[in-house]
């Protein structure tokens, strides 16, 4: 079968890559371009360690063909720091709470994290457990995760309100 070329922007860089069409997008993002800080766990849409934006929504990277986002932008857990330095304040509220035990589930838990706090700036427990229902953590650490999105939405309406203190993502 014939290999599709497909342009993906991930994280404000834009590629533009060959692909076979059953490929998923966890698989081009950690093996064609060696962005690993996305997971794949179940690999069967379950478990949320494969997390990632496209377009602005989360979705499930191991049940998304690579073919089915050409011209998307694409958002991955490496987008939230990237310059390297400088930490989203999501991922300052889960080292400051203790919120990462093994740190699998962490990537997936983060990118569903942004897009409750972007879409509900702040929310209560309630809301903050079923924005990370699609995403389970195999060390069991919810109270201490559940804890951190509250700190990170503390954190972001500090830093004039908008996610990420006003700068992108
Ligand atoms: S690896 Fe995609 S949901 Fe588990
Ligand atoms: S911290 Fe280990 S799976 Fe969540």
């Amino acid at each position: 079968m014939m290999k599709h070329s497909i342009t993906l922007t991930v994280n404000g860089d834009r590629y533009t890559l060959a692909v076979f069409p059953w490929r998923t997008l966890n698989e081009v993002l950690r093996e064609d371009l060696n962005l690993t800080g996305t997971k794949r766990g179940c690999g069967t849409g379950d478990c949320g360690a494969c997390t990632v934006m496209v377009d602005g929504r989360t979705v499930s990277s191991c049940l998304t063909l690579a073919v089915d986002v050409d011209g998307k932008e694409i958002l991955t857990v490496e987008g939230l720091a990237p310059d390297g330095e400088r930490l989203h304040p999501i991922q300052e509220a889960f080292i400051e709470k203790g919120a990462i035990q093994c740190g699998f589930c962490t990537p997936g838990m983060e990118m569903s994290a942004l897009y409750l706090l972007s879409n509900h700036p702040r929310p209560g427990e309630r809301e903050i457990r079923h924005g990370l229902s699609g995403n389970l953590c195999r060390c069991t650490g919810y109270n201490k995760i559940v804890e951190a999105v509250a700190e990170a939405s503390r954190r972001m309406e500090k830093n004039n309100g908008a996610p990420g203190g006003g700068r992108k993502p």
